[in-house]
């Protein structure tokens, strides 16, 4: 069994993500990125097999890094599974009040449940997935952010979209 979680969105998987998932597996010994829905988001471009196809392929050479999904609530997953471990990433203080705000929640949701934030290495600190959507709905390079997997993936969904 994994000892910790890196739950998110994915929508999709970028190299700031991939940095984070790979530090935490180093640092726990083993990681599974959980692949979620979040409900408040709108514009989700892959669905959630999709995305974790992307995740798996990134992936298939740690092989202390697995790939899964869940719709519930991160906890129940946590506890479904008996991890006792979340990861998140932290790119900026605007992200600390969601996070703060998140992990106070699950923490009340599942005591034995500890949040543990890696600070996103700076050559990423400025990106999201909505971004790297942008650019490349509009045609450019976004070779510095996501892997060749994910950027065909792109690639073929936005031409469908068009
Ligand atoms: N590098 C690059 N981008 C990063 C990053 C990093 N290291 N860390 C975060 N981001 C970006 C993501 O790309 C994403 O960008 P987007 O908003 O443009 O898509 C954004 O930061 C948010 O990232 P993510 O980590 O995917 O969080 P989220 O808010 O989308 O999802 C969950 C968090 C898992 C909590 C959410 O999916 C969810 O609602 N889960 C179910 C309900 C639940 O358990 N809620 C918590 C209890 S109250």
């Amino acid at each position: 069994m994994p000892k910790a979680m890196y739950p998110g969105t994915f929508d999709p998987i970028t190299y700031g993500h991939i940095d984070v998932a790979r530090r935490a597996a180093k640092a726990f010994g083993s990681l599974v990125v959980v692949v979620m829905q979040n409900r408040v988001k709108k514009g989700v471009l892959f669905d959630i097999k999709e995305r974790c196809s992307m995740i798996e392929d990134v992936f298939k050479q740690d092989d202390h890094i697995t790939v899964d999904f869940h719709s519930g609530l991160m906890v129940e997953y946590a506890k479904e599974k008996k991890i006792k471990v979340v990861i998140r990433g932290l790119r900026a203080v605007s992200d600390f009040e969601y996070e703060m705000q998140m992990a106070a929640a699950n923490k009340k949701l599942f005591t034995e449940l500890d949040t543990f934030f890696l600070m996103t290495d700076t050559k990423y600190s400025f990106i999201s997935s909505s971004l790297v959507k942008e650019i490349a709905f509009h045609g450019s390079s976004v070779d510095p952010w996501v892997p060749e997997v994910v950027k065909e993936k792109l690639k073929d969904k936005l031409n469908t979209k068009k």
